[in-house]
Parts: structure tokens; C-alpha cells; sequence
């Protein structure tokens, strides 16, 4: 049985991106391991959410979680902020990671583009409490998307800093995981790049998302003017809406589609029609657990207590190993 962490910044409704590049996997991976999955609010801090913000994301999310499948009976689901073990460790790591290692991290170098006036020192350290988050449970896998790859290399660095630092085999290293396959990334609907929240307005497909708000923002898709010789090579802005079509249509409807490109007879008004339906037959169920599970307070609230509480015995078991190792002793 191995030890599962990941997480979501709660900085708006969980899209597509967040299904297929991570919480899929871990709802498979609750079943059978010892699965930690959080609400990473201390993280969205880095971008001044206001109280009320904060608060109404965090509990979407949370109701977002369990719409999806997560089992507060199986998993662990915790909000980042109720286990402030997860500060501390943070505090501890940031003494041994180094400015350079940090200016370095690609993640750090788009903050500093998307939000050049407030280039806080949260954004720098990022990677030390994303590691700190994981770590704390002593995880082995990490399902996560694509981007979060560099995040995870730098998770072992500080990881096996630790244990060289003193000399101990403490902390394990932690994987980067999707299921028997490379780490992926979904594309966005504007013609490139990821599927995000922060990608431009109608890029991402939200789980909660109305029919007709999906038909709208498939319907404007960037495509291309179309293939002139048959089997030509497919732009990136129609490689995306094939990658699309591929997690949430049949296999069939993909191969109608990609034989219809290949012979050049393809009309992308029809496969987005078809995208956009597959895409609103996907989300239903959730859309329905979601309204569902939102009305109902008590269950909401007993899942975090329950959570906290889970979460706080492991953390606080590595804390105070933490704190020995380095040398913190109780006079
Ligand atoms: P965040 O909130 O940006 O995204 C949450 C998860 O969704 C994945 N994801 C995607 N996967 C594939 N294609 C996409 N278009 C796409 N968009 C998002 C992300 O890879 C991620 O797995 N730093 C993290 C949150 C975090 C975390 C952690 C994750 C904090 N501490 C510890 C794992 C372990 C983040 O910002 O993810």
C-alpha cells in the first residue's frame, strides 16, 4: 500500500484539466492505497483572495471533491490550512532551499509575468510548501497533471536534502503519477496551451458548467480553415479539440472524426456540435451531485472535521519526528 498525496488550489471551479490530469487518478487510487487529498488554500494566499473569496472557494471545492467520487470514508480530504503541521514543515524546508533553485522554477517565472505587481515572496517559495504538503504524509505518488512535473523534481530535492542533511533515510521520494501512463495535459479551447482557469475567458470546460454555457465555448473553439491534402499534419488548435474529443466521447465518434479530417471532408462545426454534446453528457451526473451535495451543510461540514482530524494525526506524528531529527528537544 503506498501513501497518496495531491491537491487543488481553490481558486475557482474545478475544470476538465483537474478531472482527467488528476482527480481521476485518485479516486481509482483510493480504493486500494492510504490516499491524502487536499484544498491547498494557504497556496492561493499568493494571489489575495478576500476572506469571503477564500471561504466560498474552499467549500466549492470541497463539494466539488465529493461530486467527483472522492470518498471521505476511503480518502482523507482535508483543507490545507486545518493542518498548520504543513506551515511548519514549510518553515523547516525553506532553510535549505536556495533563492536560485527557486528563481529557476518555471511556474515562479509565469507568476512573475501574469501578475508583475505582486511578485510575493509566497510565489518564490511556492515549491518548499507544494513539497511540505506532500512530504508531510510521507507520500510515495503524486497524481498530478503535466505542469506539475518540475514541482515534483524539486518535492525529491528538498526531500533527500533532508535525509542527507542528517543523515537520515527519513523522507521517501515522491513520484509524479498518472495511471500506468505519461503525466498529461488537456488542452484549453483557445487554440493553445493548457486547459486552466487563468488561460483567457471560455478556455476551460468547468465541471459545473451549464449545457448551453458548454455549447457556447465549444462552439468558439479556435480551429483552423481546414486540411487542403489528405492525411495532412493537424495544427495544434485541432490536435486539441481531437485530444478533447478523446476523454470524452467514444472511441468510435474519435475515429468517424479523425477519418473524416484525413479525407479532408471534415466540418469542425459538426465535431464541435458532437464535443460539446459528449462534453454536456459528461458532466451531467456531476452537475446534479453537485447542487445535491451544496444543499447539505451538515454532510459538508462532518466531511471537513473528519478530514482534520485525519490529516492532523499523520502530520503531527511526522512534526514531531521532524522536530527531533533537527535537534528541537522539550527541556
Ligand atoms: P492546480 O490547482 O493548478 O491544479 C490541480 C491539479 O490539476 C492538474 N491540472 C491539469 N492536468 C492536466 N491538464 C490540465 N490542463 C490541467 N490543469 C490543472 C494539475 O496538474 C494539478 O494536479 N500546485 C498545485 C496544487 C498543489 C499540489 C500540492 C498538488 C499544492 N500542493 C501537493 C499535489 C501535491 C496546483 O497549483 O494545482
Amino acid at each position: 500500500m503506498e501513501t497518496v498525496v495531491s491537491g487543488i488550489r481553490p481558486t475557482g471551479n474545478l475544470h476538465l484539466g483537474n478531472y482527467f490530469g488528476a482527480l481521476r487518478n485518485f479516486i481509482t487510487m483510493q480504493n486500494e492505497h492510504n490516499c491524502y487529498f487536499f484544498i491547498a488554500d494557504y497556496h492561493s494566499l499568493t494571489t489575495h483572495p478576500t476572506p469571503h473569496d477564500l471561504h466560498g472557494n474552499v467549500r466549492k471545492i470541497l463539494v466539488e471533491y465529493l461530486a467527483a467520487g472522492l470518498d471521505p470514508e476511503k480518502s482523507t480530504l482535508y483543507i490545507q490550512s486545518d493542518v498548520p503541521e504543513t506551515a511548519e514543515l514549510y518553515l523547516f524546508l525553506n532553510m535549505n532551499a536556495y533563492i536560485g533553485e527557486l528563481e529557476r522554477c518555471t511556474s515562479f517565472k509565469d507568476k512573475i509575468r501574469q501578475q508583475p505587481q505582486n511578485v510575493n515572496s509566497g510565489l518564490l517559495t511556492y515549491p518548499t510548501l507544494m513539497a511540505a504538503d506532500i512530504i508531510i504524509h510521507r507520500a510515495t505518488k503524486v497524481p498530478v497533471g503535466k505542469d506539475q512535473e518540475q514541482h515534483l523534481e524539486m518535492t525529491r530535492t528538498f526531500a533527500n536534502r533532508f535525509n542527507r542533511l542528517y543523515n537520515i533515510d527519513y523522507f521517501p521520494e515522491p513520484q509524479a503519477f498518472n495511471f500506468g501512463n505519461e503525466l498529461v495535459k488537456i488542452p484549453g479551447l483557445n487554440g493553445s496551451g493548457k486547459m486552466g482557469k487563468s488561460e483567457g475567458e471560455g478556455n476551460a470546460i468547468f465541471l459545473d458548467d451549464e449545457p448551453e454555457a458548454i455549447r457556447k465555448k465549444v462552439m468558439k473553439a479556435v480551429t483552423d480553415s481546414g486540411p487542403t491534402v489528405p492525411g495532412q499534419q493537424k495544427s495544434e488548435a485541432i490536435q486539441n479539440i481531437f485530444q478533447l474529443m478523446k476523454v470524452v466521447s467514444t472511441e468510435e465518434t474519435l475515429n468517424y472524426f479523425d477519418d473524416m479530417y484525413n479525407t479532408c471532408q471534415i466540418r469542425y462545426g459538426d465535431m464541435k456540435k458532437q464535443l460539446a454534446q459528449d462534453m454536456i453528457a459528461f458532466t451531467a451526473p456531476f452537475r446534479e451531485r453537485i447542487r445535491a451535495i451544496s444543499a447539505d451543510e451538515a454532510f459538508v461540514s462532518k466531511v471537513a472535521r473528519m478530514g482534520r482530524e485525519k490529516a492532523h494525526e499523520s502530520a503531527a506524528k511526522t512534526i514531531r519526528e521532524v522536530r527531533e531529527i533537527i535537534g528541537f528537544k522539550r527541556f
